[in-house]
């Protein structure tokens, strides 16, 4: 679970901090990258050589090096992990999560980071039974963090009871555990498409479409939750990616179809939500077009269909999903559609429906399958929406 995973390890000031070589070990033995952030309490505890010497990586503890002025970037690391972990998590760090705080390195990765952060709180019976540090800790799993509680037993203190770190085995255990069950994707590659293409008339102008490209977005964004390695091809579009993705920008249908074709080879799910343009100028004037005559005609020509496309160089292994925004007949047509290019789904969304389609930040959805079998959906927001359909998609998963 953890082979060639990216793990961030914060390490903050507490007796536990000595726990965290064994951490690192372990984590190098399961296969992980790891790089260490200690706080400056925690290099009290617990010096930087030996952490790097485990990690084999150096060991940040500031955001520049005092000799070098190189420095530390920390959205950089931030966006370089696959995983966070902070262990031990100090009562002072925590509160700083809690409250969105950023003094220093550990907290600015913290907060930079788009991946998944576990946290295992060590610290004195009392400090953890506080109400504060309760409630900091329910504010932190409220923001998605995951806890790995600590366990009862002697403290530094003398006292015993709740406080005491969990082990680094548990903490692996754990983690592979939580990677298993919250990323059921892990390991495979989708591919998305998102947005709109505008197709050039001429140097100042195109055809294009109300797509804003969110629900695409939303769609790659949560695969990429559940664990999988993402790639998004989007047309032009305002919208940024939430989650650590391979993203490819294009313009045209032909660009999209390009990359389409590209990618799909060993992609394992591919879902189709671009709203590419169905037809395109034969030629693209050189020079801006003047407004000589009355009427003006533009000789468009088909564009080629590029889910029909990878509908039929697909394998029996990949899952191929395609939308279809209909205005009547919606469900024959969306069924239609299903077949004629051979699609394992297909996304509905009826533009009757109030709330559904392009520009909102609700979506109202019908799912096919290819026995015809009919999911209907509620409204709801795109993001939830995505999440429906990625669940829907990995019913076809063999387990
Ligand atoms: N699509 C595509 N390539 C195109 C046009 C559409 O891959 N050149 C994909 C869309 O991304 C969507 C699906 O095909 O997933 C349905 O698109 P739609 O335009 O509704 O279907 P068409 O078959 O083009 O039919 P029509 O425009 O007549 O409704």
């Amino acid at each position: 679970m953890l082979k060639d995973k990216n793990i961030i390890l914060g390490v903050c000031g507490s007796i536990a901090a000595y726990k965290s070589a064994i951490l690192v070990r372990l984590l190098i033995k399961a296969g992980a990258n790891v790089k260490v952030i200690l706080t400056a309490d925690a290099a009290n505890f617990i010096t930087p050589l030996t952490l790097a010497t485990l990690s084999k990586n150096p060991v940040y503890t500031q955001y520049f090096e005092e000799e070098t002025g190189v420095w530390s970037n920390h959205v950089e690391l931030g966006l370089w992990a696959d995983y966070m972990v902070i262990a031990p998590l100090s009562a002072n760090t925590l509160a700083k999560m809690a409250g969105g705080l950023c003094d220093n390195l550990l907290s600015a990765v913290y907060l930079s980071a788009k991946c998944p952060v576990f946290v295992a709180p060590a610290m004195d019976l009392d400090m953890w039974r506080h109400e504060s540090t309760q409630q900091n800790t329910d504010k932190i799993k409220s923001y998605g963090n995951v806890v790995i509680a600590p366990n009862n037993g002697e403290l530094a203190s003398g006292l015993y009871g709740a406080g005491r770190m969990a082990e680094p085995e548990e903490i692996v255990d754990f983690l592979n555990t939580a990677i298993q069950k919250d990323l059921p994707f892990l390991g495979k590659k989708v591919l998305v498409t998102a947005g709109p293409t505008y197709e050039a008339i001429d140097p100042v102008r195109f055809i294009g479409n109300h797509s804003s490209g969110k629900m695409g977005f939303a769609i790659a964004d949560q695969f990429a939750k559940l664990g999988a390695e993402v790639t998004l091809i989007t047309g032009p579009t305002e919208q940024k990616s939430q989650h650590k993705l391979k993203r490819i920008d294009v313009v045209s249908a032909a660009q999209m179809l390009e990359a389409c074709e590209q990618e799909f080879g060993d992609a394992d799910v591919m879902v189709m939500s671009a709203a590419v343009a169905d037809y395109t100028p034969v030629t693209i004037a050189g020079q801006k077009i003047k407004k000589t005559d009355e009427s003006l005609s533009i000789e468009l020509t088909k564009t080629k269909d590029i889910l029909a496309a990878l509908g039929r160089s697909k394998t029996t292994a990949q899952i191929l999903v395609g939308f279809a925004l209909e205005t009547e007949k919606e469900e024959d047509h969306a069924k239609e559609k299903l077949m004629k290019k051979n699609l394992d789904l297909i996304v509905l969304n009826s533009l009757n429906d109030k709330g559904a389609g392009f520009k909102t930040d609700t979506n109202k959805i019908t799912i096919f399958n290819k026995a015809f079998e009919k999911t209907v959906f509620d409204i709801k927001s795109k993001t939830e929406v995505a999440k429906d359909i990625c669940l829907e998609i990995l019913k076809l998963i063999p387990a």
